[in-house]
C-alpha cells in the first residue's frame, strides 16, 4: 500500500514536470497532454460468467496497483441505464481513461462517444463495440475460442464413438459481438461435418444476455424438440454448459453427452473432473487485464502505443488497434494448468468430493 502511494506521488511529480515542459506549444487539443492516470472500468454483470468478479476485477486491480494508478471498477449488473449512469459519474469524477465491457453495442457506443467528446481515452475491454469509437480493443482471438470449442466437441464425440451425432447449439448473447465470433469459430469446424452428413445439426438457440437460468429452460425445450436425441452440446461458455448439464442430469444423460464451455470457471473445471463436461477454453485474464491497463496508462500520458494489430469493426468499417491474446483448450488432463497459472485455486476446485478427482487428474 505504502509503495503504491509513493508511486502515485512520483507519477504526479513527473506529470507536473511534463505539463510545464509542454506549456510553450499548447496549441494542441489537450488530449495528448500528460495527465495523472485515473482509470474507470465498467464490468457487465456478475451472473453471465463468474470471470468478471472473480478474475477481471482481481487482475485489473492487481495491474493498476502494480502501476500505482488510481482506479474505479464498477459493475453494471446487466442494467443498461446503470451502465450509462456509471459512465457519466466516472467522466464527471475525472477519469482519464474509460474501459468498458459493453452490454450491447448501442449503449456502448453512446458511452464511448460521450467519453471521447470529453477528452477521456477509451478502450473496449473483451467485447468490441460495433460502430463504436474506442481507441483500442483488448481481448482474445475469439474466433479461435470458438474453433477450440468445435474441435473439442468433435474430439469428445469421437472418443465416445458416437456415429452421426446430433449436435445442439447454445450460443451466447445475440447482442455480444464475441458470441458472433465464437459461433463463426465453431461453425468453421462443425458446419463441414453437417454438410457432409457426418454430423446432424440439432436445435440451435442464442441465450439472451448469456442468462444461465434461461439457458436451462431453452435446453430443456431443445431436448424435448429432439425427442431426447441430442448427442453433443456446443455451449458457448461454462455457465451455459452447466445449464445444459443440469437438464441432462434430470434425464440421466449427464456424462454420456459431451458438453463444451469457456472461461475455466471453478464450476466448469469441476464439471470436467466429474466427466459431465468435455472441455472448456481458458483465457488468461491476467494478461488481458495487464495489456488493457498498460494501454490505459499510456493514453493518459498522451502516448500512442503501437499494438501491431488491428481488428475491422464490421459496422463502423474502422480498423481498431487491438491486442488479441491466445486462448487454450482445457480437458481433464490439463485442468492442472489453469490452477498452476493462478487463475483458480486448488482449494476451490478440489474442495470436498472433488479432492479424489483432482488427485486422479494429477493435481497435487
Ligand atoms: C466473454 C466470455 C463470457 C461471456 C459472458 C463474453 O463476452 O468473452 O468470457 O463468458 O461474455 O459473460
Amino acid at each position: 500500500m505504502r509503495k503504491g502511494i509513493l508511486t502515485i506521488a512520483a507519477v504526479g511529480l513527473l506529470t507536473t514536470g511534463g505539463l510545464t515542459a509542454c506549456s510553450d506549444d499548447s496549441g494542441g487539443d489537450g488530449a495528448a497532454a500528460a495527465k495523472t492516470p485515473k482509470i474507470g472500468v465498467i464490468l457487465p454483470d456478475s451472473k453471465s460468467s463468474a470471470r468478471w468478479e472473480t478474475a477481471d476485477r482481481r487482475f485489473l486491480e492487481e495491474a493498476f496497483k502494480a502501476a500505482g494508478v488510481q482506479y474505479d471498477i464498477q459493475n453494471a449488473q446487466n442494467d443498461k441505464t446503470a451502465f450509462q449512469t456509471i459512465a457519466d459519474q466516472m467522466i464527471t469524477s475525472g477519469v482519464t481513461a474509460l474501459m468498458i465491457v459493453n452490454l450491447d453495442s448501442g449503449t456502448g457506443k453512446a458511452v464511448l462517444d460521450k467519453a471521447k467528446s470529453q477528452g477521456v481515452a477509451t478502450i473496449d475491454y473483451d467485447r468490441l463495440t460495433l460502430g463504436g469509437s474506442a481507441q483500442y480493443y483488448v481481448s482474445f482471438d475469439n474466433e479461435t475460442v470458438g474453433k477450440l470449442q468445435g474441435e473439442g466437441l468433435s474430439k469428445c464425440l469421437t472418443d465416445k464413438g458416437v456415429k452421426n451425432p446430433v449436435v445442439a447449439y447454445l450460443n451466447g448473447s445475440p447482442t455480444d459481438n464475441n458470441a458472433t465470433l465464437f459461433k463463426a469459430g465453431y461453425d468453421s469446424v462443425l458446419k463441414p461435418k453437417f454438410d457432409s452428413k457426418e454430423y446432424v445439426k440439432g436445435p440451435e438457440d442464442a441465450v439472451p444476455a448469456w442468462d444461465n437460468a434461461q439457458a436451462a429452460t431453452i435446453f430443456e425445450q431443445q431436448l424435448t424438440k429432439a425427442n431426447g436425441k441430442i448427442d453433443g452440446v456446443l455451449a458457448a461458455n461454462d455457465g451455459l454448459g452447466n445449464a445444459a448439464i443440469s437438464i441432462l442430469k434430470k434425464n440421466k444423460l449427464n456424462g454420456k453427452v459431451p458438453v463444451t464451455g469457456q472461461d475455466a470457471s471453478t464450476e466448469g473445471l469441476q464439471n470436467i473432473l466429474v466427466g459431465d463436461q468435455c472441455m472448456t477454453v481458458y483465457k488468461a485474464v491476467r494478461e488481458e487485464a495487464k495489456a488493457a491497463s498498460d494501454l490505459a496508462i499510456a493514453l493518459a500520458k498522451g502516448e500512442k502505443k503501437d499494438t501491431g494489430q488491428t481488428v475491422k469493426d464490421p459496422e463502423g468499417g474502422r480498423d481498431v488497434p487491438s491486442v488479441l491474446l491466445t486462448p487454450k483448450a482445457i480437458y481433464k488432463e490439463n485442468v492442472k494448468d489453469v490452477i498452476a497459472d493462478g487463475y483458480v485455486t486448488k482449494e476451490e476446485v478440489c474442495a470436498g468430493a472433488y479432492a479424489k478427482l483432482c488427485a486422479d487428474a494429477g493435481i497435487s
